[in-house]
């Protein structure tokens, strides 16, 4: 037989993987299942892409890390919206279920979080509070010990003539802050955007990716709030009052930092 639809992508096996635990089944229980599914599966190819734009960094191929990392910002877009799918099973649904899922959460989604380790993210803690198979605590450890997207973006902008060298924090001699440097290669970069066309189209495209994790996180929260008030979460954590302490976080801080200190005069920095 040809190759078919079916057979190239596996779907019966693809449709044989929404196993609810709910007896009887609870009709809101293929929902729950099919959107954590659909965003592994995305967090997968999220993985995929962001890997690659690193090897691209790494080789000077800035312009196509960043058509890749495009492609990861309209995927984090259908992440975002599909909040509102789960938004549309009431409190009264999600409780039908609720208990079965104890104690698993999506804390424990371990491409979640290689990704932010991806990113630059790196909470060594997390490892040992995340619950997960060997082979994924293995990933995990892997994603900790190698290079970054921020480490590649770092190196890029070394290459590319901006000294990494710890300069005074204050105009008038404060101290010396290790990172300051990169602070200060965005400022000459954002200062002077024609000159530097492509570092700006991939700085532009990594705070977007940025402002998309956070867009999450605060859409998340606001439907985790909307379904289960103030109850602890079904991982062990007080749930929303800790989902909350997670929105400051920004893979790229200095890229959101930099707009402060755009338009004003070199020696003021
Ligand atoms: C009814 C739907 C949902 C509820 C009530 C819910 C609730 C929660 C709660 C309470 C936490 C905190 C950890 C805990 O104690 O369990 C959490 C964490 C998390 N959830 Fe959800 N969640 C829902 C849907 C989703 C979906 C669809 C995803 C997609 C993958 C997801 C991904 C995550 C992730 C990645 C974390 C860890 C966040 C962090 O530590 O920064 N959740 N969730």
């Amino acid at each position: 037989m040809p190759l078919t639809y079916g057979k190239y992508l596996k779907v019966p096996e693809l449709l044989s993987l929404q196993e609810g635990l709910s007896s009887p089944p609870h009709h809101d229980e293929p929902l729950f299942i099919i959107i954590h599914q659909v965003y592994e599966l995305w967090f997968k190819l999220a993985l995929h892409e962001v890997d690659s734009a690193v090897a691209h960094l790494a080789q000077d191929r800035v312009g196509e890390a960043t058509r890749l990392l495009r492609r990861v910002v309209e995927v984090q877009h259908l992440l975002i919206s599909q909040v509102r799918i789960l938004e549309t099973m009431r409190p009264q649904d999600f409780l039908g279920f609720r208990y079965h899922l104890n104690p698993a959460s999506g804390f424990q989604s371990v491409q979640f979080r290689e990704l932010e380790f991806l990113l630059g993210l790196k909470d060594p803690a997390v490892c040992g509070r995340l619950v997960c198979e060997p082979e994924e605590a293995d990933r995990l450890q892997r994603r900790l010990a190698a290079p970054s997207l921020t480490d590649a973006v770092d190196d890029l902008l070394v290459r590319r003539g901006f000294p990494r060298e710890p300069v005074p924090a204050t105009p008038r001699g404060g101290a010396s802050e290790p990172e300051e440097w990169r602070l200060q290669a965005l400022v000459r970069i954002y200062e002077d955007p024609e000159a530097h066309a492509d570092l700006v189209a991939l700085c532009e495209v990594l705070i977007e990716m940025d402002e998309g994790l956070a867009l999450w996180r605060a859409h998340h929260v606001q439907m985790v709030e909307r379904m289960i008030g103030a109850k602890r979460g079904t991982g062990g954590s007080e749930g929303v009052a800790y989902l909350r302490s997670t929105l400051p976080k920004r893979a790229f801080p200095d890229l959101w930092r930099v707009r402060s200190h755009l338009g004003q005069e070199p020696e003021q920095y």
